[in-house]
């Protein structure tokens, strides 16, 4: 059975100056060694890049970084942006339900000393991304899910709030009657909200947030919340964040592959090409029927992005220019 006649048939229910700073570039492991060896510096300037074209959400956190804040402030800030956007209906406020009719959230954060938080499952809160910072700074856990996210999330002060808008559930409805519905490659040319900054100390901080695969079957979680698929940083080389279709991304363990192969020397383009080609090579890839894409920056401020299909954005703010670029491809669509 096709896999998204499953899921129908198995429901039951800034501008500003850059400023140049000098970072260490410490490749070997050991903190004791590190202490006593020369490190060759890096020039790196800020930056924050993000999935699709989202201007608006780099500009915050271009000016969060302009404002003297941290990557990681910056990121987090920056994805609020779109969960509040009640007219994007692939993130937060305003997501597209699961099939049942409730919207449920997924999201992650990482800093520069490779801490996370993530949350699955997340409903009736619209700041996933600040729940996924709050399970990393205020427990002992990196994944809180569900109704204890929630919980959680209350405990914390954010407010319980209905996420699905009007325009979600007319859209929702449309899907259940109409049966050609083929809700894979992203339509709305967006999708999860990925975001990689690097601020004026030099450091990198990653997040995603995402109401995951529009229709999905009560309970799927994706990629966008898992460390290492949907997202992952290490301080010393950079970061990935992915979006599309989160169960290929995982299959393949996606962000954390790319931080890997600029580790092991690939430029964040050479890498993203390489993780989005595990996946079209895998045996009977289905990969015309669905969309994947990464975004990366490595340590000295390069970025990357590609994707199975054409359409897929990253947008850049870097040098005082906000800007969306459109990502190569392998499918001309
Ligand atoms: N990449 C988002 C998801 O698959 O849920």
């Amino acid at each position: 059975m096709k896999r998204r006649n499953f899921i129908k048939n198995a429901s039951i229910t800034g501008i500003g100056l850059t400023i140049s700073t000098s970072v260490l570039n410490c490749k070997d492991h050991n903190p004791e060694k590190n202490h006593n060896t020369a490190m060759a510096p890096i020039n790196t300037t800020p930056i924050v890049v993000a999935t699709w074209d989202v201007k608006e959400s780099t500009q915050k956190a271009w000016e969060v970084i302009q404002n003297g804040g941290t990557a990681l402030d910056a990121v987090e800030q920056g994805c609020m942006v779109e969960e509040a956007n009640e007219k994007g209906q692939t993130v937060g406020k305003g997501g597209l339900p699961d099939r049942d009719g409730n919207v449920t959230l997924d999201a992650c954060i990482m800093d520069k000393d490779g801490n996370c938080g993530s949350v699955v499952y997340l409903q009736n809160i619209t700041h996933a991304v600040s729940v996924a910072r709050k399970v990393m700074e205020e427990t002992p856990h990196v994944m809180l899910a569900g109704e204890g996210a929630q919980q959680f999330a209350i405990s914390q002060g954010f407010e319980r709030e209905n996420l699905l808008t009007d325009a979600s559930k007319k859209a929702w409805e449309n899907w259940k009657i109409n049966s050609e519905y083929k809700p894979i490659i992203n339509i709305e040319n967006h999708d999860t909200i990925g975001m990689l900054a690097i601020d004026k100390n030099g450091d990198i901080s990653g997040a995603c947030t995402t109401s995951g695969l529009a229709y999905k079957m009560a309970g799927r979680v994706g990629d966008s919340p898992i460390i290492g698929s949907g997202l992952f940083v290490d301080n010393e080389i950079g970061g990935c964040v992915a979006t599309g279709l989160g169960e290929e991304v995982m299959k393949t363990v996606g962000s954390f592959l790319v931080v890997e192969l600029m580790r092991q020397g690939k430029t964040p383009q050479q890498a993203c090409e390489e993780a989005i080609s595990r996946i079209v090579t895998k045996p009977n890839s289905d990969y015309k029927n669905f969309q994947v894409g990464y975004i990366a920056v490595n340590k000295k401020g390069e970025t990357g992005s590609y994707a199975i299909h054409q359409h897929f954005s990253m947008t850049k703010y870097q040098d005082g220019v906000n800007e969306t670029i459109q990502s190569d491809y392998i499918i001309k669509t």
